[in-house]
């Protein structure tokens, strides 16, 4: 069986061996008090059982609402933000075609999104477009407040039941939200609605592996068994040793922390294919709030090549040496599309004759990363042997497991995030909201309103 892995050897010239070797105690210190659950957030750690605890009921159970609504619907609209939104999208993005919406015939509804944002123009047109279409709901939010993805639920929900009316729109909306907290819970009982639960101990970021990722997922038509079976098998690597060999989620935040303490504070995830956008988005959210507080924290940032070669190459060849990159690097696939020799070579590229895509992209893959070590990056690489199910299970939980240990190595709890409170308090005082008078009195004052 083949597993994800982490390649350092274009790290390691940077760091030395040394100072790897040193950094092992302080990492072992930190995997015990995240394996035995005794750090910070520890309340928290529900993330971590998911892919081997999961009740088999659960996927029965979405696979069914998936069956129901794959003859009714041709659109599920997903409502959610943050963590309530990213792994899905993630997930769906890397393992669909993305033209199969443009399809006449589909197997499975297209997913399309809502509530992750505030823009008018956006919910205008996707109102418009869904008013002449079968589609469905879910609606994601553990806290069940959430403005973005409630604002967005509203409007829908309303145009769904101008459509069918309140039964007709009940039998095509599902909520996932808290077990008995926040306005989402209290609405879906009222209006009857099919509900899944977030587990308490599990926060938004790392849900991607309960009823929030696995439901959007099964709805776009992929498999969340072989997802969970690839976290499982991550799971049981990540929980058998911390030893760096052994252990490559765990080299990993190792690996990033060494590069931070030799003051690079910024990680570039790095993108070959197109499809994985997504899961640069989800990573951010991951590393972004779980790490940055307390002044502390490496900034997360993604590019996507060869595209953002054409316009951030430079920058990451040439620019300030603060940053290092992370590869997701996606083994060679058996060629599908490759050039032909053509006899009058106008476009000079028939030495490229015979020569697949995958393995022109990998020549890139290879040559960027060589001139960017040149250019003094350090770049490690984690190896996808495919873009399938399993391994995309595996990365995510490769990814949750080493952002908890990161954070701990960095001394801050990864499972809060006090700072996103501060732009809502001044949003919801600038909208009137009740509870908000002194902070909308202060800001009038402040900007002479
Ligand atoms: O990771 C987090 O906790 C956040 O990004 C949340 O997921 C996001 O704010 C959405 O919250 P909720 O699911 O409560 O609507």
């Amino acid at each position: 069986m083949k597993h994800i892995g982490l390649d350092i050897d274009n790290m390691l010239p940077f760091a030395g061996k040394e100072a790897l070797a040193a950094l092992q105690k302080d990492l072992y210190y930190h995997y015990q008090v995240l394996i035995n659950k005794t750090g910070r957030g520890n309340n928290f750690l529900g993330w971590m059982e998911l892919p081997v605890n999961s009740d088999p009921a659960l996927a029965d159970s979405i696979e069914q609402d998936m069956r129901y609504l794959k003859d009714r619907v041709e659109v599920v609209v997903v409502a959610g933000i943050g963590g309530s939104y990213l792994g899905a999208r993630a997930v769906i993005e890397a393992l669909t075609n993305p033209f199969s919406s443009y399809c006449n015939k589909k197997e499975h509804p297209v997913i399309l999104y809502a509530g992750h944002h505030l823009s008018e123009s956006y919910m205008a047109r996707l109102l418009e477009f869904l008013q002449s279409r079968s589609y469905a709901l879910v609606v994601i939010s553990k806290s069940g407040t959430t403005t973005e993805p409630a604002i967005a639920f509203r409007l829908l929900k309303k145009q769904l039941e101008a459509k069918h009316g309140k039964a007709g729109a009940r039998e095509r909306i599902i909520a996932i939200t808290d077990k008995s907290r926040g306005a989402l819970k209290s609405l879906a009982d009222t209006e009857d609605y099919k509900t899944y639960v977030i587990p308490d101990d599990v926060g938004g970021r790392f849900s991607v592996l309960s009823p929030v990722g696995l439901l959007p997922i099964a709805l776009a038509g992929i498999n969340i068994r072989e997802l969970l079976e690839g976290a499982a098998a991550q799971y049981a690597i990540c929980h058998a040793s911390a030893e760096f060999g052994e252990n490559p989620a765990a080299l990993y935040a190792a690996c990033r922390n060494l590069l931070y303490r030799m003051g690079k504070p910024v990680e570039v995830l790095v993108n070959y294919e197109p499809s994985l956008f997504y899961m640069g988005e989800w990573w951010k959210q991951l590393f972004g709030e779980s790490e940055g507080k307390m002044q502390r924290g490496i900034f997360p940032a993604t590019v996507n090549f060869t595209t953002d070669l054409h316009s951030m190459g430079q920058y990451l060849q040439d620019g300030l040496r603060i940053l290092f990159e992370t590869v997701l690097s996606v083994a060679e696939t058996p060629a599908r599309v490759s050039l032909e020799e053509e006899p009058s070579n106008l476009d000079g590229l028939n030495f490229l004759a015979g020569t697949s895509l995958t393995r022109i992209n990998h020549m890139a893959e290879t040559g960027t990363l060589l001139a960017h070590v040149d250019g003094g990056v350090p770049v490690m690489r984690i190896t996808i042997p495919e873009l399938n199910a399993f391994h995309i299970g595996e990365l995510l939980y490769f990814f949750e497991f080493a952002c908890a240990l990161s954070a701990y190595i960095l001394e801050v709890n990864p499972f809060d995030q006090p700072g996103v409170e501060a732009y809502k308090a001044n949003m919801f005082a600038l909208l009137g909201k009740p509870g908000y008078e002194n902070e909308a009195a202060a800001i009038r004052k402040r900007l002479n309103w």
